[in-house]
């Protein structure tokens, strides 16, 4: 039997704070779980949706390291950037908090504490790699070294990404930490586990009986899982930014990010129903359902709820609508390759056309398998679809509305025609078709339905043709009526969809916000009613701003096969020398006296050297780098006893050591404080 549920708790994966968003994100889970939450509130549901930052995980560490900053300045910056990005296009959350909060420390903290007292909690102890210089265990990402697959050099402690392979860091040849550079040691360290295996039985029941009716994608995923059999999961790991393990003996360890962050859902909704949070979350007439991405199903459907259900008082997810992935121009989306759009600069290139993006996304949702986002596409779904279909319907319903009657809805006294009455039962069908698609999620769907509507207002403007009726005709005033009545109805079907348009054209019908039940009524304008003042409500998108969005493209991909083409690798090392043949050097000290380029030559500068006896002549190819003016005065290392050999004419007695930059650029290499002339060098 169906159960009833008297309210709907809505949950967004929480983004890590460790970049901006993009579109794969709006497409997947936020642009979907606004029409849902919308949609909802426009009946008249109880509703709260759910949002708020993911701040802890290891890759918030590695970007903190790799711009000098900590991870809480990391966090702050990109919080801030994502919620911004959100409120730009419109996704309506009830809360967006961040999992840096104190009221998220103090409710994952009782969680885990909870769990513990329990005795819900496994404790066992593993080896794991542990950077010596540095002082810390290493999370998989930290550790690289080369793929036992492919042989790539630089895969990474959990994956190598020249192949593909999922990797555990112990099966790395020649680890390395990325951290201090250092061979990495076995160490013994603790973790309290979640013991998954214990919970199959409960899991299969409830998911493979219970939820046939998830979407094929998320209860496939869930199946192999199930039927791969579970293992115990660690839940807390060894590093310095995360929650503490709220347990006596547990200093230098933190929360898994995947342990705290779905109970972020529980404290951002904490924070925003300080009072009656409970109801939402443990009374079971409340449906909870998750928005998330594929590459998350197993965190919500398996792990998050073992959680909650070892705890107890909790209800479960009704549903996890989660979506596949979106590409771009055929390729996969890639923060560290820049291959994204970002919202922002979205933004800032299309200002206004949030709305465009919403329809366009919703139009090629990942919703039942990966899907592709090409401009091209944007560009014509812009101007067939929202300029050709919606917008030029509405238009001409208003332009000629202000032309024939001044603006002021007419009043229908002409009998009904044929296809007054085919139009007015197909606009009642569109309520119960865009329904059935929004109750299960079907989003794209939905988004057509309503398209649909606009198209029955075209046909019925084709089929009627009130440019030819007579001006004085009360057939005209009640074509116009209907076709206003039409241009109501969509201000409630593409509210979800394509909120900040419908709050123009309601400006243009001079209309409040009408709830869901509205949609099919064919009265929702009242004769004489006083319509505002027409506008365009899109337009057209011109080849030029799309060919500059390809351009952006290109030119990231042009960035990246450059960087990609020439990996680095160092120079092989040379064969081994004895001692005594390194011995043989005499690599002094020195200071350039004077300096200048040697004539007709790009590369050559003449030096005159301070060697600690006497002055020498150097002549070396650094000219291309170094201005001979600057290097007056600097200390250098140079080969004091090289035999002497003509260059360009000028004896050089010797030769300076530079290191040489994977692009050959060059740098001298000299004593970093003051030493006297002729110091050895060894
Ligand atoms: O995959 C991600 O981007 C995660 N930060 C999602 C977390 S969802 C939830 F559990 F908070
Ligand atoms: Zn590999």
């Amino acid at each position: 039997m169906k159960k009833q549920f008297k309210r709907t708790l809505i949950t967004t994966a929480l983004p890590y704070a460790n970049g901006p968003v993009h579109i794969g994100h709006l497409a997947g889970v936020y642009v979907p779980a606004d029409i849902y939450a919308r949609y909802l509130r426009m009946k008249g549901e109880e509703t709260l949706m759910i949002g708020g930052s993911d701040e802890h995980g290891v890759p918030i560490t590695i970007r903190a390291r790799k711009e000098g900053l900590t991870p809480q300045e990391i966090v702050d910056r990109y919080h801030e950037m994502i919620r911004q990005s959100f409120a730009d296009f419109g996704i309506s959350f009830d809360i967006y908090s961040r999992t840096t909060s104190q009221m998220h420390y103090d409710t994952a903290s009782d969680f885990f504490r909870t769990l513990y007292d329990k005795g819900a909690f496994t404790e066992q102890s593993c080896e794991q790699y542990y950077d010596e210089e540095a002082g810390l265990f290493l999370a998989d990402r930290y550790i690289m070294g080369s793929c036992p697959h492919c042989s790539n050099e630089n895969a990474y402690g959990d994956q190598c990404e020249s192949c593909g392979s999922s990797l555990s860091p112990t099966e790395l040849i020649n680890p390395r930490s990325t951290i201090s550079g250092s061979v990495p040691v076995m160490r013994e360290t603790s973790h309290w586990y979640l013991p998954l295996d214990r919970y199959e039985a409960f899991l299969r029941e409830w998911i493979l009986d219970g939820h046939r009716e998830w979407k094929p994608n998320v209860y496939g995923q869930c199946k192999s899982w199930l039927d791969t059999g579970l293992l115990p999961r660690a839940v807390s790991r060894d590093l310095d930014w995360g929650i503490p393990v709220p347990v006596e003996g547990a200093s230098g360890k933190v929360l898994y990010v995947w342990f705290d962050a779905p109970i972020g859902y529980i404290s951002n909704t904490k924070e925003l129903r300080p009072h009656d949070w409970e109801r939402w979350w443990k009374d079971d007439s409340t449906r909870l359902v998750h928005f998330i991405g594929k590459d998350n199903i197993v965190f919500h459907c398996i792990i998050f709820p073992v959680m909650l259900k070892a705890e107890g008082s909790y209800i479960l997810p009704d549903n996890v609508p989660a979506n596949e992935f979106l590409n771009l121009e055929g390729e996969k989306i890639s923060t560290s390759r820049n291959w994204a759009v970002w919202l922002h600069e979205y933004l800032e290139d299309l200002p206004g056309k949030q709305d465009v993006l919403r329809y366009v996304l919703t139009a090629n949702a990942p919703e039942s398998k990966d899907n592709d986002f090409t401009w091209k596409d944007f560009q014509a779904r812009n101007n067939n679809e929202l300029v050709a279909i919606l917008g030029n319907f509405v238009n001409r319903a208003l332009v000629l509305t202000a032309k024939y009657f001044d603006g002021r809805v007419p009043q229908t006294t002409a009998p009904a025609y044929e296809y007054d009455l085919r139009t007015l039962s197909e606009l009642a069908s569109v309520k119960a078709e865009l329904q059935r698609y929004l109750d299960t999620f079907h989003f794209r769907e939905a988004q057509k339905e309503a398209m649909n509507l606009a198209r029955i207002g075209n046909k019925y403007l084709a089929d009627s043709e009130p440019w030819k009726i007579p001006a004085d005709s009360p057939r005209l005033a009640s074509v116009m009526n209907m076709a206003l009545q039409i241009t109501a109805a969509l201000t409630v079907a593409f509210e979800p969809f394509l909120p900040f348009s419908m709050q123009k054209l309601r400006n243009m019908l001079n209309l409040e916000q009408l709830p869901w039940s509205r949609l099919n009524e064919h009265l929702i304008l009242l004769p004489n009613h006083a319509l505002g003042s027409p506008e365009l409500l899109f337009e057209k998108i011109d080849d030029a701003v799309i060919e500059a969005q390809m351009q952006k493209l290109m030119n990231t991909k042009k960035a990246n096969e450059a960087s990609e083409s020439k990996p680095y690798r160092a120079e092989p090392i040379s064969p081994t020398i004895s001692f005594e043949d390194f011995a043989k050097l005499d690599i002094r000290s020195g200071i350039i006296l004077e300096c200048e380029k040697v004539p007709k030559s790009d590369k050559l500068l003449r030096l005159l050297v301070d060697d600690g006896l006497d002055k020498r002549t150097i002549v070396s190819g650094i000219a291309e780098r170094y201005d001979p003016t600057e290097l007056v005065g600097q200390q250098i290392c140079f080969i004091a006893n090289l035999a002497p050999r003509k260059l360009r004419g000028i004896m050089s007695e010797g030769m300076i050591l530079c290191a040489e930059d994977a692009d050959g650029t060059l740098s001298i290499v000299s004593p970093d404080i003051k030493v006297l002339p002729g110091s050895k060098v060894k």
